[in-house]
């Protein structure tokens, strides 16, 4: 017979008020990250943010194109850009939040399975679990202990 296999993902649910400063930061800036979202076509504002090893942080939001898929999402845009700019700084927590351009409240927001891929990367690249913060249901949230929770047996450079 087969046998089975299980993953068990533990998730942190919190309350506002069991954000520690640094996420409350975190998640603050990804708010402010989705105000400047380029989204005319969908009006959905996503922002991100990442924390790096240095207490600094780099933010994100997504992209939209005419030609739909030339654009991109807010955590490819804050990973890409930092990546960029700084090639070596570790990321030690990200956070992602989105609202309707029409509302002022926040939504749950989790990510594509594209940006899961490329979040896997960078983990990857820095041997050190990225936690993600998430907007949930009912001004809660979600903390992922890491991206390898987001998104279980991934596919990675040591499979090339
Ligand atoms: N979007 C993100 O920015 N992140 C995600 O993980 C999912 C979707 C953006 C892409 C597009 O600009 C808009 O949300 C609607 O799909």
């Amino acid at each position: 017979m087969a046998s089975e296999l299980n993953i068990n993902i533990s998730i942190d649910v919190l309350d506002p008020e069991e954000l520690n400063e640094q996420e409350r930061k975190a998640m603050q800036l990804a708010q402010e990250a989705a105000k400047d979202a380029y989204a005319p076509y969908s009006n959905f504002l996503v922002g991100a943010a990442l924390v790096l090893e240095d207490g600094t942080m780099f933010k994100g939001s997504n992209q939209e194109n005419a030609a739909y898929p030339s654009g991109l999402c807010a955590e490819r845009t804050a990973l890409f850009a930092l990546s960029a700019n700084h090639p070596n700084k570790k990321i030690t927590m990200m956070a992602v939040t989105a609202r309707r351009r029409s509302d002022e409240q926040f939504l749950p927001a989790m990510p594509c399975g594209a940006c899961r891929q490329v979040m896997a990367e960078y983990e990857y690249k820095q041997q050190e679990a990225i936690p993600v913060l998430l907007q949930a249901q009912d001004g809660k949230f979600y903390r992922f202990r890491s991206v390898a929770d987001l998104l279980p047996f991934q596919f990675t450079k040591e499979h090339l």
